[in-house]
């Protein structure tokens, strides 16, 4: 019998005992997932305490109609709608302070975003909706179907989206904090799987705040802990569409009414359109004149943000302005071929609903946008890539797109050839002595 034949034999029996195995212990071959989500995706907590004032806006309704023990903030339901609609508003929101330099939620209000290190943090959006509408449950649904497990090999990081992260020298402790925790559940979920690399998936900003610990981790961290990063519908430039929310507010998550609250939030500067993506061509355009990716202060503080419009150039631009390659092997996964908003035409002002014009994107970030990271690291040799664009798939529904589930597979059950890796000293190094 010749080799061939051997093999012939062989390979049947070792899938034979891995499937054994696997029916036992997933986290015996298969390397751990950490998933990170996208914005507005993690659940939020929220307490008050005696030092919350219900703002003029919510006529005392606010402190009259809560519980003082912590309840479901983020996403509800019952928040979201009137009567208590402005007091959601109040809550939610974040404010400059401009002593600090830094964002801080309204006083006397706790949040919280909990079961870090779960996926339960992020699995149901809406807890009063069905299941199918939130394809990220029906993804973990199906992990889950293929053997991974909830704090054994699968792993969560849900975080408070509202905050982002602020250019070197400038504070942002909510979500340094964060890459922080992410850096520790990698080498967490790493070692519970006997020292296997983690396949970290990311969705839209959730990919933000991976390439920023990725990019300042030491080579010899991401080779150890971090076998491939699969990126899903990554707003590397911004999108317009975050433009329209800013302006007119989120119409169809019902948010209108509490457009400047929502719009508070630190993050939302780090998705506004970037030159990386979007060069110098107009985004939004009134009567009185035209705004560009060079253009956000002026946009913000026309749409009613001073404080971002203050901070954009210190603690946003330089961010954006750089897309460092991580360093692992990149998957960039996303939709193409779905109208997504590319200028915004209002009239005086955003007072009436622009006229939107479409390109190409999955329906709410943009082309140019998705592909920023691609066209900036191709042909780095140190900087491994591949795209995948699939037809039609949109933000969200990228989530359980087939082509989505053979990237992820093919990740986490590759074999590895095992390599010695001692620790160094480089291996210890602090993330904390880094800025973001
Ligand atoms: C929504 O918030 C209210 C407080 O007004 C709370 O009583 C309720 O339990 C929350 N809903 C969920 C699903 O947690
Ligand atoms: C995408 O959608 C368009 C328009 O509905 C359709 O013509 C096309 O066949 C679709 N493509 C794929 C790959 O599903």
């Amino acid at each position: 019998m010749g080799e061939r034949g051997f093999l012939v034999i062989l390979l049947p029996l070792l899938a034979a005992l891995l499937l054994q195995f696997s029916g036992h212990s997933s986290a015996g071959h298969l390397h751990p997932l950490i998933i990170v989500p996208g914005a507005a995706s993690s659940r939020i907590d929220a307490r008050l305490t005696d030092a919350y004032h219900s703002s003029s806006a919510c006529g005392g309704i606010c402190s009259a109609s809560l519980p003082a023990v912590w309840f479901r903030l983020w996403w509800n339901k019952t928040l979201v709608r009137e009567p208590l609609l402005r007091c959601f508003g109040d809550l939610i929101q974040l404010h400059y302070d401009a002593a600090s330099d830094d964002y801080r939620n309204t006083a006397g209000v706790e949040t919280a975003a909990p079961f870090f290190g779960s996926v339960e943090g992020f699995r149901h959006r809406d807890p009063d909706a069905p299941e199918e509408d939130w394809p990220m449950a029906t993804l973990l649904q199906r992990l889950e179907a293929a053997g991974y497990r909830d704090g054994v090999d699968l792993f969560g990081a849900p975080y408070d989206f509202r905050y982002g992260l602020a250019a070197g020298g400038h504070p942002s402790p909510v979500g340094s904090r964060l890459l922080q925790d992410l850096k520790g559940l990698i080498e967490r979920g790493s070692a519970a799987a006997g020292g296997k690399p983690a396949v970290v998936v990311a969705h839209s900003m959730g990919n933000l705040f991976v390439l920023r610990l990725l990019a300042r981790s030491s080579p010899s961290w991401r080779r150890r802990f971090v076998k491939h990063f699969i990126s899903i519908a990554a707003p590397w430039g911004g999108a317009v569409a975050e433009m329209y929310t800013a302006a007119t507010g989120d119409v169809s998550a019902g948010l209108q009414p509490v457009r400047l609250q929502v719009g508070s939030f630190e993050s939302n500067s780090w998705l506004l359109p970037s030159s990386k993506a979007f060069g110098s061509r107009p985004l939004v355009v009134t009567t009185r004149r035209s705004y560009t990716s060079a253009d956000m202060p002026e946009f913000l503080s026309a749409a009613g943000f001073p404080d971002a419009a203050k901070t954009y150039g210190s603690r946003v631009l330089p961010l954006v302005e750089k897309l460092p390659p991580p360093g692992v092997p990149v998957t960039f996964v996303s939709g193409t071929g779905v109208a997504t908003p590319e200028l915004l035409v209002y009239g005086d002002g955003f007072a009436q609903f622009p006229e939107i014009v479409y390109g190409d994107g999955d329906g709410t970030v943009n082309m140019e946008s998705l592909l920023a990271a691609a066209v900036e690291w191709s042909g780095l040799p140190e900087q491994p890539l591949k795209v995948v664009k699939i037809a039609n798939a949109t933000h969200v529904s990228v989530l359980i797109a087939e082509e989505t589930w053979r990237e992820i597979t093919e990740q986490v059950a590759a074999v590895e050839v095992p390599s010695k890796r001692g620790k160094t000293a480089e291996d210890s190094e602090q993330l904390s002595s880094l800025s973001f």
